[in-house]
């Protein structure tokens, strides 16, 4: 909420967004409860979101949404499977939540034990990380996924593309596994598929405003209010080395106050 404007273009009391450009990258406040920052990074709130809401979609929402906007602009749900890595993540769960809404069928990679979890936030099938991990020389495998949201890069966005079907679309936008991508050019010469990057900091402000519009309505996952939890200032550096060894599901938000 805005508690000061030097601008007109933003008053006392007016609920925005503020995320990615430089935040969290050279400026810093990420888990300040007061920042100030330049008007150009700053979108109003649509309506239908709260602002629990928005913290809980954060960069990771976002994100996912990103990566369904390059999805639908080519696949439509009769099309296939989407298959999504890193499900349990911040920005898999999102991913998930959404395809699932508007009606794909997600096929959920998960190094973790949380079949239940998936499901409930509607993924049809789960598959180990590790059946995604292997290397092997084969240029493809049987076309099998419509597209694919990845974001953990390295081998598993390596076998996502070799199982991609007919012009099928991957949305990359991750790297936990590893920044390195081994591929040769036959899916793409013989499959006509699509790998689209996106970057969530950088995305510009017309663009923003459409895929929080659609975060904030048709987009908005059944059970976004179950995909988090809530930590204080001070236990979150202990969540923070939970996260970076990849063991925390859903997203981490900071209790104001707390
Ligand atoms: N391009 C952008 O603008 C943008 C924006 C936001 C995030 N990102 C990137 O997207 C990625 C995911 O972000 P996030 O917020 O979802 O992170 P996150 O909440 O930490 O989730 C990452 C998930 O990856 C899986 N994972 C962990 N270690 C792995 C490993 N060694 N190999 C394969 N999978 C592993 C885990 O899910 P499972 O246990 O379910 O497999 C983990 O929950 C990060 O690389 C982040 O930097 C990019």
């Amino acid at each position: 909420m805005v508690e000061e404007s030097a601008t007109n273009n933003f008053k006392k009391g007016d609920r925005v967004i503020v995320m990615g450009f430089d935040l969290g990258m050279n400026t810093w406040g990420g888990f300040g409860e007061y920042i100030r920052v330049p008007k150009d990074w700053v979108l109003k709130m649509p309506q239908g979101l709260t602002s629990k809401e928005v913290a809980i979609y954060g960069t990771a929402g976002f994100t996912a949404g990103q990566c369904v906007e390059k999805l639908v602009a080519s696949l439509k749900p009769k099309d296939g499977d989407i298959v999504v890595s890193g499900a349990t993540g911040g920005v898999g769960t999102m991913s998930v939540g959404i395809l699932s809404k508007i009606g794909y069928k997600v096929v959920a990679i998960t190094g973790k034990s949380e079949n239940d979890f998936l499901v409930g936030i509607g993924a049809s099938e789960i598959l180990e990380r590790k059946t995604f991990s292997g290397v092997d020389k084969t240029p493809m495998h049987k076309g099998v996924y419509a597209g694919a949201i990845d974001t953990v890069g390295g081998n598993i966005l390596e076998n996502i593309i070799k199982s991609v079907k007919m012009y099928g679309v991957i949305a990359c936008c991750g790297n936990v596994a590893g920044g390195n991508l081994n591929t040769t050019v036959y899916p793409f010469i013989l499959r006509g598929i699509s790998l689209v990057g996106l970057t969530s900091q950088s995305c510009p402000m017309d663009n923003r405003k459409i895929i929080w519009e659609k975060l904030s309505s048709v987009w908005k996952p059944k059970k976004i209010m179950e995909l988090y939890e809530e930590v204080s200032l001070e236990k979150l550096p202990e969540k923070i080395d939970l996260i970076l060894r990849g063991i925390v599901k859903g997203r981490v938000i900071v209790k104001i106050g707390g």
